[in-house]
C-alpha cells in the first residue's frame, strides 16, 4: 500500500518552502522519495529547509522566487524544466495575510493579498501546467484555507483570495484533465508564524477549543497525509476537490 502514496523520483515544485507549513510539506514529500524544489524569497531559510532534507537522505534544491514576479516565475519554471525535463507536482503553498477592518483597508493592501494569494497561484499553475499538459502528467495542489468557506473579520483580502483559489482549482481541473489533476487543501488553524498573534490570544484559543471536534490547534504534521494523497497516484481520480483539514471547525456550529 505504501507504493500508492510513493513520490519516488517525482520532481516537485513547492512554493513557500522556507518555513511553516511549506517547510513541513517539503520534508514530507522528500521523505516519500520526491526531489523537492524549494521556492520562496528568503534564500537562507530555503537553504535551511534543503539542508534538513539532505540530512535525512532526501533530495532538495533551492529556487529563489517571488511568485508575484511573473517574469521570474516564467524564467524559473523554464530553467527547472531544462534541468529536470519535468515538473510532476506543483504545490502552490506560499501565502500572506493582512489583518485590518475593511473600512481601514486600503485598496493597495487588498490588492496585495489577492496578488500573492490568488493571482500568483494562477500564474505559477499556468506556467507549470503548460509543461504538465505536454507531458500528460501532473498533480497540482493549491493550499487554500477554511477562509474559503467562512468569512472572518479583518482579513477581507485573504478571504476573497482563498475563495477564489477554490474556484481556480475547479477550473484548472476542468481544463487540465484528464492527465493533470488539480485539487486544494483547506487547512483550519495550524500553528505557524502566520498566526502567532492568534496563538497568544486567550479568547481565540477558547473559541478554537470549543469549535473544533479535535479540541486543539492543528499541527503541520496534520497535513502530511492529505498532501500525499493529492500529490501521489493515490488521488488519481480526485480532481477539482477541496479537502478540508480543520479538526471539524467548519462542520460545528458552536
Ligand atoms: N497556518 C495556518 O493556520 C493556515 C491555515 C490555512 C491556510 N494556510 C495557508 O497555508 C500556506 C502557508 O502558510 P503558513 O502558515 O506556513 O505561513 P508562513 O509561515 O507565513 O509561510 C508563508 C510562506 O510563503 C512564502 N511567501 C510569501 N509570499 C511569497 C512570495 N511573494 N513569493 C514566494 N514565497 C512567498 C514565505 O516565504 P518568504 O517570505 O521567504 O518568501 C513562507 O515560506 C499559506 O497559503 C496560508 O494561507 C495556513
Amino acid at each position: 500500500m505504501a507504493d500508492l502514496f510513493a513520490m519516488k523520483n517525482r520532481v516537485v515544485l513547492l512554493t513557500g518552502a522556507s518555513r511553516g507549513l511549506g517547510r513541513d510539506m517539503a520534508l514530507t514529500l522528500a521523505g516519500a522519495g520526491a526531489r523537492v524544489l524549494c521556492a520562496g524569497r528568503t534564500v537562507k531559510e530555503l537553504e535551511a529547509t534543503a539542508r534538513a532534507i539532505a540530512r535525512k537522505g532526501g533530495k532538495a534544491e533551492v529556487v529563489p522566487l517571488d511568485i508575484t514576479d511573473e517574469a521570474a516565475v516564467r524564467e524559473q519554471v523554464d530553467a527547472i524544466v531544462r534541468r529536470h525535463r519535468r515538473i510532476d507536482v506543483l504545490v502552490n503553498n506560499a501565502g500572506i495575510i493582512y489583518r485590518e477592518k475593511i473600512v481601514d483597508t486600503s485598496t493597495a493592501t487588498f490588492r496585495a493579498a489577492v496578488e500573492t494569494d490568488l493571482v500568483a497561484q494562477f500564474v505559477v499553475a499556468r506556467e507549470v501546467g503548460r509543461h504538465m499538459l505536454a507531458r500528460r502528467y501532473g498533480r497540482i495542489v493549491n493550499i487554500s484555507s477554511v477562509m474559503a468557506i467562512l468569512g472572518r473579520a479583518t482579513v477581507a483580502g485573504y478571504v476573497a483570495a482563498k475563495h477564489g483559489l477554490v474556484g481556480l482549482t475547479k477550473n484548472l481541473a476542468v481544463e487540465f484533465g484528464p492527465h493533470v489533476t488539480a485539487n486544494a487543501i483547506a487547512p483550519g488553524y495550524i500553528r505557524t508564524e502566520l498566526n502567532v498573534a492568534l496563538q497568544r490570544d486567550k479568547g481565540f484559543n477558547a473559541m478554537l477549543d470549543q469549535r473544533t471536534a479535535a479540541h486543539r490547534w492543528g499541527k503541520p504534521e496534520d497535513l502530511r497525509g492529505p498532501l500525499l494523497l493529492l500529490a501521489s497516484d493515490a488521488g488519481a481520480y480526485m480532481t477539482g476537490h477541496t479537502l478540508v483539514v480543520d479538526g471539524g471547525l467548519t462542520t460545528i456550529l458552536a
